[in-house]
């Protein structure tokens, strides 16, 4: 039997995008603590610079940070050409940046739909393209996070699912080009994680939030980690996680 050879990814270089909050400050953290270098992508750049800075304290790393609406499809094309002219290669490509808006389809705005269309698809989409050859450089990842509303429909998310559906169909349908130049593509579906969009979420719907009941950002990043250093002789196409509810005493 041959011995389980892991990846090394140290000095290997990831840009994640939502780098700022929640499952992508996670990400970033965890790859920071295997010595990867990081590019972070987000809108605001004082949450950026705080989470290079976090790194910075832990790790002797270069971390660039790049502030960018990524829903701005001028700001999307600039971001491209601005990592072309600066990195040769990169190796991770996780696109984490997500928004939502929830309600009843009768009173859901097509504003709101065109919004998450920009955010949630079509920047994956262009920016995985543009940043293509670099990819192709030294075979690199990709990973999409998505969300488990992708796999499963319940009222007022029409517009979020039907949104991550078309990742979910992007990632497959990428896969089966890209997989004869050795770019492996991940896509992740987390159910309720506790994060600031999932506060916010509660708050919507009127419900009490308690983050220690949800799945936690750093055990998704932990499972993205160990995916992204598996040997390239394997791949996992779809990663299922979810918050696991606490029995209570009387269903045992
Ligand atoms: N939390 C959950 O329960 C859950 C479950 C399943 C899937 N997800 C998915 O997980 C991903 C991360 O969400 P999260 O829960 O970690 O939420 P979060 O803490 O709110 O983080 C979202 C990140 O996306 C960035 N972002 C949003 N709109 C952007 C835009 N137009 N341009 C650039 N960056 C933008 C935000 O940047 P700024 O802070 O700078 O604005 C923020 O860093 C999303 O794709 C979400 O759909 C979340």
């Amino acid at each position: 039997m041959s011995p389980k050879v892991e990846r090394n990814i140290q000095g290997k270089t990831a840009l994640i995008t939502g780098a700022g909050s929640g499952i992508g400050l996670a990400l970033a953290l965890a790859l920071a603590s295997e010595g990867t270098r990081l590019i972070l992508v987000g809108r605001s750049r004082d949450k950026l610079n705080a989470v290079a800075k976090q790194i910075k304290t832990s790790a002797v790393l270069d971390t660039v940070c790049h502030a960018c609406n990524l829903g701005v499809p001028s700001q999307l094309e600039d971001l491209i050409e601005s990592l072309e002219h600066s990195f040769e290669s990169i190796d991770m490509l996780i696109h984490s940046a997500g928004d939502f808006c929830m309600g009843s389809f009768s009173s859901l705005s097509v504003d709101k739909l065109d919004h998450l269309f920009r955010v949630n698809l079509r920047a994956p989409f262009r920016l995985t393209q543009g940043l293509l050859p670099l990819l192709r450089a030294n075979q690199g990842e990709v990973v999409f996070i998505n969300s488990t509303a992708a796999l499963h429909a319940s009222p007022n998310w029409a517009a979020y699912s039907a949104i991550k559906a078309g990742l979910e169909m992007l990632a497959d349908s990428i896969r089966t080009e890209l997989d004869e130049q050795g770019i492996r593509v991940l896509s992740v579906y987390p159910g309720r994680t506790a994060t600031p969009m999932q506060k916010e979420i509660h708050r919507l719907e009127n419900r009490t939030y308690n983050p220690e009941e949800l799945l936690q950002p750093e055990d998704i990043a932990d499972q993205i980690v160990h995916i992204l250093r598996m040997p390239k002789t394997a791949e996992v196409a779809d990663l299922v996680i979810l918050p696991r509810r606490k029995k209570s005493p009387a269903s045992h």
